[in-house]
């Protein structure tokens, strides 16, 4: 007989923490999991990627009808919005995914602790009024906005909106101002642009999206501009004001200089994320986080206090949903006496615009700095000659391979293509099994689709494409 409640215990129910939750359960692992929110599924299922894909595709086809896109093919139509339908379709997105978790925890009997968790002593975790012990507690409490100062947010006001605020809008703004040229501003800013906003990117940086490729960065600059986006780059907001439905904001050059003002319906503050910690009274355990409010775990996650696991958001690494969850699938392992591994050097990012834009691996940047000594050689193949793409109406983009010019091993894939979100998939299988790009341009590919721009940027890397 066990002297813990339960074996495991995770807080916060997010892609990490509910995966973890039911892995740890799959595995014979008494477990529950604590959450403060009224449903399960985190960021992710409430408030992030669910809700914000429901808009994009409805606001896709919204986009596509008004355009001329589909007039192109033969369909005319004149769309009208019915913003309320399509905000009814969204909230139906998040019910149904996250009543789905909730009845798996049922499912694979995980008990839900309704209530904020703080810890005790390593061992023993308060929820609301409730204490419970477990001799594994994992931490997967997540991230939150990040505040911008002298630029307060009031999502009920919906005039300075983060992301969840920008997922609600009663009304398409007249001008929307986005701070932050990253993947919310980028993906919500699409949203409100193709339901007829006039859409402003203001960016610290000279470039948008940092992290991913030079090209690719350069690229989508181009294509968000030829969609009608006003971009600021090098350009830094230093104050707002609020005036009835109107707000203000006080622009000034990145590296300083002059101030200017500039006018907005809508203000949406998207410049990044951090770490929820604060009330998990790590204090009480001895665990302390880092420069970046981050907890550091090892391979395994397990945190400095023993028994005390941590994945997702709160950790170091990309702030993606499906890191999270493969950690929290190799976090329960670990704990059951497992080996449970993630391969960070292979965890694709997609940016859900139109087109998407998606990448694997390294950047050619990372991959010139790392094989010095070999070199790189890069292939790329634009979306233009691929057919699937050419018939489509879809001539944006490109496919970029980056392999190691001794190995031939594949370091990086990017693309920039409609579905360049399920191409990318393929990509990480082969990175994941270490492949070369010979490897890539000798796997058959059912034709005509979209991947056989893959096929030919890896047959571009040794200068052999086919099609162009
Ligand atoms: P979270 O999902 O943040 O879950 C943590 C949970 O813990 C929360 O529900 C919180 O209420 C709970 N919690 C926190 N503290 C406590 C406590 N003390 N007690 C009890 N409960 C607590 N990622 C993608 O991969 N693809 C996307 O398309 C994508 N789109 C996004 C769109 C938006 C608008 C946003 C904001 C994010 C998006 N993300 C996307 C990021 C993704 O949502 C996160 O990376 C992911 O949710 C992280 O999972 P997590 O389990 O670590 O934390
Ligand atoms: P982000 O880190 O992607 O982008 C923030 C941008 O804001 C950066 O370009 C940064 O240079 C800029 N910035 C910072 N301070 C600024 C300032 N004062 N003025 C102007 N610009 C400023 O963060 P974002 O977009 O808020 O997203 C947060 C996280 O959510 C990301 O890390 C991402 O991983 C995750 N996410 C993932 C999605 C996906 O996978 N499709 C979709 C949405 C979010």
């Amino acid at each position: 007989m066990s002297d813990f409640d339960y074996d495991v215990l995770v807080i916060g129910a997010g892609p990490g923490g509910y995966v973890a939750a039911i892995r740890a359960a799959q595995l014979g692992l008494k477990t529950a999991c604590a959450e403060s929110r009224e449903t399960l599924g985190g960021t992710c299922l409430n408030v992030g990627c669910i809700p914000s894909k429901a808009m994009l595709h409805a606001s896709e086809y919204f986009d596509a009808a008004a355009n001329g896109a589909m007039a192109k093919m033969g369909v005319e139509v004149t769309p009208k919005l019915n913003l309320e339908a399509m905000h009814g379709q969204r909230k139906d997105a998040v019910k149904q995914l996250t009543g789905g978790i909730e009845f798996l925890f049922k499912k694979n009997k995980v008990t839900w602790f309704k209530g904020r968790a703080a810890f005790e002593d390593a061992h023993t975790v308060k929820v609301g009024d409730e204490t419970v012990t477990a001799k594994n507690v994992v931490i997967a409490t997540g991230s939150s906005v990040t505040e911008l100062k002298g630029v307060e947010v009031d999502n009920d006001k919906g005039v300075v909106v983060d992301s969840t605020g920008a997922l609600e809008l009663a009304a398409v703004p007249k001008k929307m101002v986005v701070i932050g040229g990253g993947v919310i501003g980028l993906e919500l800013g699409s949203v409100w642009r193709r339901l007829g906003a006039e859409v402003t990117v203001v960016e610290f940086l000279d470039q948008l999206l940092p992290g991913m490729d030079g090209d690719v960065r350069k690229e989508a600059a181009k294509i968000f501009k030829k969609q009608g986006m006003e971009l600021r780059l090098s350009t830094k907001v230093t104050g707002c004001t609020v005036k009835g439905k109107k707000a203000t904001l006080t622009l000034e050059p990145a590296d300083g200089g002059e101030s200017e003002a500039l006018e907005a319906d809508c203000v949406l503050v998207s410049i990044g994320r951090r770490p929820n910690t604060e009330g998990l009274g790590l204090d009480a355990i001895g665990l302390e986080t880092n420069r970046r409010g981050q907890i550091e775990t090892d391979h395994d996650f397990r945190t400095k206090v023993d028994g005390v696991w941590a994945i997702g958001d709160v950790i170091p690494g990309p702030m993606l949903a499906h890191k999270a969850e493969d950690e929290g699938i190799a976090v329960a392992e670990n704990i059951a006496g497992q080996t449970g591994i993630v391969n960070h050097a292979v965890i694709p990012s997609v940016v859900y615009t139109w087109p998407e834009i998606a990448g694997v691996g390294l950047t050619e940047e990372q991959a010139k700095e790392k094989a010095q000594e070999t070199g790189v050689k890069v292939g790329k193949f634009p979306m233009l000659a691929n057919s699937r793409a050419k018939t489509n109406h879809e001539p944006e983009g490109f496919v970029k391979v980056i392999a190691d010019a001794e190995t031939d091993r594949v370091l990086g894939v990017w693309c920039i293509a409609s579905v360049a979100g399920t191409m990318i998939a393929q990509a990480a299988q082969a990175m994941e099994f270490g492949a070369t790009s010979e490897d890539i341009a000798y796997t058959c590919h059912a034709h005509p689709t979209h991947s056989e721009a893959i096929k030919e940027a890896a047959m571009a890397v040794t200068g052999k494409p086919i099609h162009i």
